[in-house]
């Protein structure tokens, strides 16, 4: 394995930061990753583990080695009448493991259709959209671990799955690389068309009794029409994530703000929807110098084209603050900032 000096990572994040790194290396098996965390350590470098880059906040220089992590492969594990087991190379593509789930009629996906990034990311924070979570499909995973190099085996409820959220991003931070992960999924459809979008999606494509690539299609559909395409204007999905409230929080606001928005959430709490306080605080379509709130979801902040990190989180916070302000909810950034 190579590595590299003096790389520039802005076309390996989907928010098109500059990021200078001192080093950069790209893993496609266990033993480069071994290798590289070895080169780190005997150099005194710090480590930078990057997957697509779709969830991240890289800053201007990062003075160690960053590694991409690229290993491949999908094999199946078991298949039985009901269900298949799929390990997973971290390093493949999130978007294309969905197409290739849905082509075999392995199922359960579909919701989670073109999410961006990589396979080993999707554990980190237990991706999540139009009514399904990572976890709901997740088996296992390897992982290797930072310090020893040996590889380590994380179960479904080792993982502390929750919303936005793993043991990846809690205690265990920054000690693992996940190598592959195994899904479990569905050989009979079994749909989750609730999520009030979706359906309402499927009815405008006059769809009433859908199949799982119908499910793909409409997700698809939605996220085109209200998510910008890094590919032409550089984010991260959502910046924030929706904050979780008690009842009485939010009977307060709801008695303040009748159009409020919000979803349930667990024992009884409830997730206020950060895109619609963001939005109702004046903020949808604001544009400070390069950065910006996208002007078709307020969740989104956009860079308009030679953004630092440094404007981001400077807007970030100027909204963090208006939104608490105004709502008395403090919102909590989902990528993980560096
Ligand atoms: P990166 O951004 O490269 O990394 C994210 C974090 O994970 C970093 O801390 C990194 O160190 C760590 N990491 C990455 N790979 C590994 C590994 N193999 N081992 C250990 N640590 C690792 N997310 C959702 O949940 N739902 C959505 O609907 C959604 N929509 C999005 C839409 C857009 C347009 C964009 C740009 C992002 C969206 N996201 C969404 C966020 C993003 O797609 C997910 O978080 C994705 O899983 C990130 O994958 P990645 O490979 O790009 O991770
Ligand atoms: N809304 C507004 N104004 C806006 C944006 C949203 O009023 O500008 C309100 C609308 O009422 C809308 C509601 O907020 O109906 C919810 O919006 P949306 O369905 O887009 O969902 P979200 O809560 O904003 C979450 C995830 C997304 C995921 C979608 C679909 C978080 C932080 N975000 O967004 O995930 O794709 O639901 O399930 O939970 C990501 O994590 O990066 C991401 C894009």
């Amino acid at each position: 394995m190579e590595i590299l000096r003096d790389r520039s990572l802005r076309a390996y994040n989907t928010f098109g930061l500059p990021c200078s790194v001192r080093y950069y290396a790209e893993a496609l098996t266990a033993d480069d990753l071994r290798e590289a965390l070895r080169f780190a350590e005997e150099g005194g470098h710090p480590v930078l583990v990057l997957g697509g880059g779709s969830n991240v906040v890289l800053p201007a220089d990062f003075p160690g080695l960053v590694v991409r992590v690229a290993l491949q492969g999908v094999e199946l594990l078991e298949d039985t009448r009901d269900r298949c087991l799929l390990r997973v190379g971290a390093g493949e593509d999130w978007v294309e493991l969905v197409e290739y789930c849905l082509a075999r009629g392995y199922f359960g996906l579909e919701n989670l259709s073109l999410i961006p990034g990589t396979v080993g990311a999707a554990p980190i924070q237990n991706i999540g959209a139009y009514g399904v979570e990572l976890r709901e499909h997740f088996e296992s995973l390897e992982a290797l671990e930072r310090k020893t190099g040996r590889i380590v085996r994380f179960s479904n409820p080792e993982c502390r799955f929750s919303y936005r959220d793993s043991i990846f991003k809690q205690e265990c931070r920054d000690q693992y690389v996940i190598i592959s992960v195994t899904l479990k999924l569905d050989k009979r459809p079994a749909l989750v068309t609730t999520y009030g979008a979706l359906e309402g999606e499927l009815a405008r494509m006059g769809i009433t009794d859908p199949s799982p690539e119908d499910v793909s299609r409409a997700v698809s559909n939605l996220r085109r029409s209200r998510l910008p395409d890094p590919a032409v204007l550089g984010n991260a999905g959502s910046f924030f994530k929706n904050p979780l409230v008690p009842s009485e929080v939010f009977s307060g606001l709801k008695s303040r703000y009748e159009d409020l928005v919000a979803f349930p959430g667990p024992e009884n709490l409830l997730r206020l929807s950060a895109g619609w306080m963001i939005d109702r605080a004046g903020w949808k379509g604001v544009r400070k110098g390069a950065v910006g709130v996208h002007t078709e979801h307020a969740l989104v902040l956009v860079n308009y084209g030679d953004a630092s990190a440094d404007e981001i989180l400077d807007l970030a916070r100027q909204i963090q603050a208006s939104v608490k302000h105004t709502f008395e909810v403090q919102l909590e950034i989902e990528p993980r900032v560096y």
